[in-house]
């Protein structure tokens, strides 16, 4: 849950560096440091706190160097325990993302060997190790290879040493690492977004990848079954910045529509949807995981439950989307928190597992996906990260296309994943000759639609603003959502505790009876979502007038609000004209009043407390 970020060959590393660590700071920003070259010494300069506290004009100059963005998992957010870390001499200096497991083991060893530690995390114990290593050969990344062999955990590391001028070496093991490449100049960090605005060529490292930066290129040594290949970056660096919007959050939402078009785009035709977006994969995965690629949408087809494994919000994407597997191609759909995720091989015949995933790099969801696949199930990855680890790991995969998410709180791509979710359910009906073609057809039709909903919905921002006001003087609200809608509800009330801190909790409407009724006081705000479409709009109705008659505050999310607010309801409208257009433009609108309460709040919206975007740690 940490950002690192290398580079080499430019004019002011430390600027490189520090400008790269604020894009990363979504990866967590408790502490920070930066680790430059100069006249033959490493000079470290590191915080408790964000980046903004390093001053880079303070640090001497360099061409090269690497950097850290913090989220403490061993040992306090200190300065002592910022990264990056250094040997007994101060010759070496790394930055590293992962666990370490067995950090406590080797420190004693390396204790014992006359090494002295200066922090408490398990990140150090690798700068010792590359500091032995290195005296045995003389060469950092010869030595770096050697400490790797020594490590269990999950890993990315870059190192550099005082001693070897113009070279910055990194490795990963179960951590994501790519090169960006520029002329003159190269970079390796956790994300692209680091080096963005320099280069849009990247090359996706792999597990057990070991790779050298020099102002004369990059030489990438692994077991790679195929030549390492540049790609090119689909995404402008705008796509990454806040574009005038007050925080990412809000900028992110507006640009559903946009995300949700390019998640459809060329792909509501039966049989336009190709598994890895028709590319085989140009840095193909070491090992046997290439030879198993190759897989199409008919062998998904072929089986009859679909096992979907997911966290936070993109569980709840599944959940939604569990729902169109089942009803429109008959596919049995179980969705498992993928951290609670153990495959069952007796299913492996009739299952198919799918991992849905934006960042590609949860380390839950990669540990589910890879017992998933040992065990013999065909597998799946629906992300929006391309050459990522789950689309190296899967048999195949579907790119949701959102462009890049830096808020911590899941929008457009919640919003995109359900489209291509249920695009891919209407595939596979189609595949599976299961339901008739127009009805196919038909929501196929409906999903070009969502998009311009979802704008109008936007456009109508006053009430939910309003609403989330509201609920920023109360420290709880429920979140009502049945069917279809109980998953939504789940992600809207996800969608407010995490940026707002108000505890949120989702129910389906009957259940209140059952118990969370009991909570219910003078002036709780309930968030009750009431479509149209639903089955039985009066059930939802009832419930509301349930929770208002123990005086509950209640507020209806609906496409028809004249004979909700004839009952005397305030409501938030929605643009909608089908059950699956609802659950777009509701989430809309409960993305705002979460929003607009964590603003009344203060809240940081962007980078609430204690939580981090791409959590690569289990
Ligand atoms: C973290 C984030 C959540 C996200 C979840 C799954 O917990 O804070 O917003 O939904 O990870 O992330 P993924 O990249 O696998 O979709």
């Amino acid at each position: 849950m940490c950002g690192i970020l290398g580079c080499i060959g430019v004019e002011d590393a430390a600027q490189v560096l520090h400008d790269g660590l604020k894009r990363l700071e979504y990866r967590g920003y408790d502490s920070a440091g930066i680790a430059v070259a100069h006249e033959g010494d490493i000079q470290v300069d590191k915080t408790a706190g964000r980046v903004e506290a390093i001053e880079p004009t303070h640090i001497p100059h360099s061409t090269f160097g690497l950097a850290h963005t913090r989220w403490a998992t061993h040992g306090e957010p200190n300065e002592a325990n910022a990264h990056p870390h250094t040997d007994c001499a101060g010759r070496i200096a790394i930055a590293h993302n992962g666990i370490i497991e067995n950090h406590d083991e080797l420190r004693q060893q390396l204790r014992q060997d006359g090494h002295a530690f200066t922090s408490t995390t398990d990140t150090e114990v690798i700068a010792h190790l590359i500091e032995d290593a290195y005296q045995a050969t003389g060469d950092l990344g010869q030595a770096l290879r050697q400490a790797r062999h020594r490590l269990e955990g999950s890993y990315a590391i870059l190192a550099v040493h005082a001693d070897e001028p113009n070279l910055v070496v990194g490795t990963r093991h179960e951590s994501p690492l790519v090169v960006g490449i520029d002329d003159g100049a190269l970079y390796l960090a956790s994300d692209i977004v680091a080096f963005r605005e320099h280069t849009d060529r990247v090359v996706h490292l792999e597990d057990g990848d070991l790779v050298r930066l020099t102002p004369q290129g990059l030489i990438v040594d692994g077991q790679r079954t195929e030549p390492v290949q540049a790609e090119q970056v689909a995404w402008d660096l705008e796509d990454a910045t806040k574009a005038g919007f007050p925080h990412f959050m809000l900028k992110e939402m507006h640009e559903q529509p946009r995300a949700l078009r390019e998640a459809l785009t060329g792909r509501t035709q039966p049989g336009s949807i190709e598994l890895n977006d028709g590319d085989t994969p140009t840095c193909s995965p070491s090992n046997e995981t290439a030879r198993d690629r190759g897989i199409d949408l008919a062998q998904v087809a072929d089986h009859d439950q679909l096992i979907f494994i997911a966290c936070g919000s993109s569980y709840n994407a599944a959940l939604a989307a569990a729902h169109e597997f089942e009803q429109l191609a008959g596919i049995e759909a179980r969705v498992e928190r993928a951290s609670e995720y153990e495959p069952n091989p007796w299913q492996t015949d009739r299952a198919a597992v799918v991992a849905v995933t934006q960042s590609g790099e949860t380390a839950d969801t990669l540990r589910a996906l890879e017992a998933a696949k040992q065990a013999g199930f065909t597998t799946l990855a629906v992300t929006n990260t391309n050459g990522s680890t789950a689309t190296r790991t899967a048999h195949g995969w579907v790119p949701i296309r959102a462009g890049p998410e830096i808020s911590v709180a899941a929008t457009k791509t919640f919003a995109s994943q359900l489209a291509v979710l249920h695009n891919l359910a209407a595939h596979l009906a189609h595949l599976r000759g299961f339901t008739p073609d127009p009805r196919v057809r038909e929501e196929l039709d409906h999903l070009q639609d969502v998009p311009t909903q979802v704008q109008a919905t936007l456009d109508e921002a006053g009430p939910a603003n309003a609403v989330g006001q509201r609920l920023a003087d109360h420290d709880r609200c429920f979140v009502l959502g049945s069917g279809p809608n109980h998953p939504l509800a789940e992600e809207i009330a996800l969608k407010i505790k995490e940026i707002s801190y108000v505890h949120a909790e989702a129910f389906p409407a009957g259940e209140l009876k059952h118990g969370p009724l009991a909570l219910v006081e003078e002036g709780t705000p309930v968030l009750a979502l009431a479509p149209r479409t639903a089955e039985d709009p009066e059930a939802m109705i009832s419930s509301m007038s349930e929770v208002a008659a123990r005086g509950a505050d209640v507020i209806a999310i609906t496409d028809e609000p004249q004979p909700i607010e004839e009952r005397g309801f305030q409501t938030v409208p929605v643009a909608s004209k089908t059950e699956a257009g609802f659950v777009y433009s509701a989430l809309v609108q409960g993305q705002r009043i979460a929003y607009q309460c964590a603003v009344e709040r203060g809240c940081n919206v962007d980078k609430p407390r204690n939580l981090a975007k791409s959590v690569t740690v289990e």
